[in-house]
């Protein structure tokens, strides 16, 4: 065991519970735990502050805490590769009932894995450089970042070296094994800011600056972005940052985290809650003061914002080589599915996968003579569409019930079914992106939606029953987070609904208008007034 480190706020009588476990035994030493133990003796054998402790490896036990377990593993930018890929499909069939989900920060995740399966999946994991280490607990995550890096017209620097570094820098870093809560990077030079910088603890986003004379393409920096139940947009601060300072600075923000980080409530331990007291010009001043002067603001590159959506067939930066979005219906699919995706990635692609932060993939590198063959294949057209229906394409959804300790309603497989439901009923011909998350944790990130679904409970007659409350008007395009409607729906009634709903912005928007600036032009109150009379009529 590494030696223990003497933090200074070990002697802070008033840490949370969980800083205690922390300081007793270092998360990431559970890993070596469960490989020499737990894994050899089984569930009986986990002692309980090890179970805390098992998200270091990227490890949670799953609903109903029966011996299951789910699994993150880590996707550093979101592009992996197709020897990856089949390593992780089997692992999917021979561990996790054929079962792979692609999530909202661009990882992969597993289900049903039980503590002896672990030590040989992390040896899998490691045999093709991919790690579950520290995808979850209270450290640096999964790096998200642009899919498209090093292909992406729209990029103005490739950031694959970046995240590359990044990712080695912070993983299995004992400086940074023990932050006050979960930490989330992301980077990206796209000028459509397809990592969405403004719901991470720290961000990249591409910016220039004439410096001396010349001009110099590298970031803005932003802090203090998070979801959850008290959620936050990140602020930025007023720095400029050279693609060479990106370690120095990712490590001042992250030591600021770890050493000034609130550690008394675990809800209140966020970077977003020290960012709000410190203000973004305190926490440049703390951060020039640890890591040495930085270049004030430069020029901003980033031009609205693609929803991290890439469907369709597009030009790479390179002449002649395309790249292709597929749609997986919230984020599910199958073994045999993602080896067939890493066989179409080799046949047609250069072999690299991208997984999107929509919960979707996508193909890199297909030559034109390539492009009609790979249209035609099979899982492009029946599975993994190009251009999916509206909503289906769209939709985004947590783990719910299925198996998540803290849901109260089931969401995958109705976010599924609702949004086939609205496909066969409503057309439009824009995007209408619905979010659906199974409690205030906000996986399923319903903030940033145009339409935010969260589950609740409802009492009636009958006994408790689903429910969902509907968020209105979210975007990271000007960014604000969607508004709550006074409006709790049964499940029952979700379908027709929204239906309604949005049939009445459909019949009343301007043309092409997306429904969060219709929200934002017709205001909240008309939309309230929208949802009273469907359900007076319902
Ligand atoms: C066993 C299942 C899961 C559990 C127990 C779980 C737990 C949590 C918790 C407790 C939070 C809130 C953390 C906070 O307060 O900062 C959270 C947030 C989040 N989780 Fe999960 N999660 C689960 C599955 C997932 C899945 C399947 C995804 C991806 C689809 C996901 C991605 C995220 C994301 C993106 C956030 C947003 C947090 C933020 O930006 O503040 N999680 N999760
Ligand atoms: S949002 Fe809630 S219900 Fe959904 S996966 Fe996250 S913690 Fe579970």
């Amino acid at each position: 065991m590494a030696e223990r480190k003497q933090w200074k706020w070990a002697d802070d009588p008033s840490l949370n519970k969980m800083e205690f476990t922390k300081l007793e035994k270092d998360g990431l030493d559970v890993i070596e735990t469960i490989v020499n133990t737990y894994s050899k003796e089984g569930f009986q054998s986990i002692e309980s502050s090890d179970m805390d402790r098992f998200k270091w490896a990227g490890v949670y036990q799953q609903r109903p805490k029966d011996g299951h377990f789910m699994m993150r593993v880590r996707i550093p930018g979101g592009i992996l590769n197709s020897e990856q890929a089949r390593v992780l499909a089997k692992i999917a069939e021979d561990y996790g009932r054929d079962l792979v989900d692609v999530t909202t920060r661009q990882a992969v995740q597993f289900h049903w894995l039980t503590v002896e399966s672990l030590a040989d999946i992390f040896d899998r994991l490691a045999s093709v450089g991919l790690s579950s280490f520290e995808a979850c607990g209270d450290c640096p995550r999964q790096i998200m970042g642009n899919p498209l890096a090093g292909i992406d017209p729209h990029e103005v620097l490739d950031t694959r070296p970046l995240v590359a570094e990044l990712e080695k820098f912070f993983l299995m870093n004992r400086e940074f094994s023990n932050l006050p809560r979960k930490y989330k990077i992301s980077i990206s030079a796209n000028v459509h800011n397809a990592a969405h910088a403004q719901i991470n603890d720290l961000a990249f986003t591409p910016a220039k600056k004439t410096i001396a004379g010349e001009e110099v393409i590298g970031f803005h920096v932003w802090v203090g972005g998070g979801l959850s139940a008290k959620p936050h947009l990140a602020k930025k601060l007023d720095v400029f940052c050279r693609p060479e300072e990106v370690i120095k600075v990712a490590e001042g923000v992250t030591t600021l985290f770890r050493d000034f980080g609130y550690r008394q409530k675990r809800t209140h331990a966020r970077l977003k809650f020290l960012v709000a007291d410190w203000g973004a010009e305190k926490f440049k001043d703390e951060l020039i003061n640890l890591v040495g002067e930085l270049e004030t603001q430069g020029e901003d590159l980033l031009k609205g914002w693609n929803g991290g959506y890439f469907y369709g067939i597009h030009e790479q930066q390179q002449a002649g080589l395309y790249y292709a979005g597929l749609s997986v219906p919230v984020g599910r699919m199958n073994a045999g599915e993602l080896v067939e995706l890493a066989h179409l990635a080799d046949e047609y692609g250069d072999g690299t996968i991208g997984t999107c932060n929509t919960q979707n993939v996508l193909i890199r590198n297909i030559p034109q003579d390539k492009v009609a063959a790979f249209q035609a294949e099979p899982l492009i057209v029946n599975r993994f569409k190009l251009t999916p229906n509206t909503f289906v394409g769209y939709a985004v959804s947590c783990t719910g019930t299925e198996y998540c300790n803290l849901a109260i309603v089931e969401t995958k497989e109705r976010m599924r079914s609702l949004a086939l439901y609205l496909d066969d009923t409503v057309t439009l011909d824009t995007p209408l992106r619905i979010h659906m998350i199974g409690c205030p944790n906000s996986c399923g990130q319903r903030q940033i939606a145009d339409i935010g679904l969260q589950g609740a409970l409802v009492k009636t007659s009958a006994g408790m029953v689903e429910a969902f409350d509907i968020h209105v008007g979210g975007t990271l395009e000007e960014a604000q987070f969607n508004r709550k409607l006074n409006a709790r729906i049964t499940v029952d009634k979700l379908g027709p609904f929204l239906a309604q709903l949005i049939t009445l912005y459909k019949e009343d928007r301007s043309e092409g208008e997306q429904y969060w600036r219709y929200v934002e032009r017709v205001g909240l109150e008309k939309i309230q007034s929208q949802v009273d009379s469907i359900l007076q009529t319902a």
